[in-house]
């Protein structure tokens, strides 16, 4: 299709694609100023893993999952005995959307036009870095590999097969950390039990 021509040429590599990124235009987050951030880790037949774009301190260090969200990734990660470094960390938006507001910029959460409009990078970088399996966390995630909006609460777990690769659908981990008390717990208990399942299906 039409959108997909104006890309240009598909990018035959994962460093060109981290080029590719960083110059795109194509739509307004790409517009706004940050750098992007390209997805990192091990490729061929490994997994991979989605989120739904870098935060302040992915934009700034240039590196996926490395601010709070990525602390609680990381840390629920090990607790499922799923080594990140084993996999691909990457998100469905490669620049950061936000309010500039004061010292602190706010996380804006991406449009399905948005997330579309990148999901031609996110298809380029699964042929490249081609996972057996493939996490998604939250909606965004999963509307920048599957193209429709799902529901964590509804469709948690298996959520697609494509071809040969699964797609596995949890909640997003800065979810977690906008919940207190029991229901953070509860929640926590949940996204360990999915990460479990990820985990019991790589084997
Ligand atoms: N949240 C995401 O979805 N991705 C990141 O890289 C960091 C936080």
């Amino acid at each position: 299709d039409l959108g997909r021509q104006e890309f240009g040429p598909a990018p035959d590599s994962l460093a060109d694609l981290a080029t590719g990124i960083a110059g795109c235009r194509h739509c307004a987050i790409g517009c706004n100023g940050t750098r992007a951030v390209p997805g990192e880790g091990t490729r061929r037949r490994a997994f991979m893993i989605v989120g739904e774009q870098p935060g302040d301190i992915e934009e700034m260090e240039g590196r996926p999952f490395v601010g709070p969200a990525g602390e609680v990734l990381r840390s629920q990660l090990a607790a499922a005995g799923i080594d990140p470094g084993q996999g691909w960390l990457t998100n469905a938006v490669k620049h950061f959307k936000h309010q500039p507001t004061g010292k602190r910029r706010l996380h804006q959460t991406p449009t399905a036009g948005e997330i579309d409009t990148c999901r031609w990078w996110l298809d380029r970088e699964r042929e490249l870095v081609a996972p057996r399996l493939i996490l998604a966390l939250g909606a965004s995630a999963a509307r920048g590999l599957i193209g429709r909006t799902a529901s964590v609460q509804r469709e948690r777990g298996l959520l697609a097969r494509q071809g040969d690769t699964d797609i596995w659908l949890t909640c997003h981990p800065s979810y977690l950390l906008r919940l207190d008390g029991a229901a953070r717990e509860a929640e926590q208990t949940r996204f360990v039990a999915d990460l479990r399942g990820f985990a019991a299906a790589l084997a």
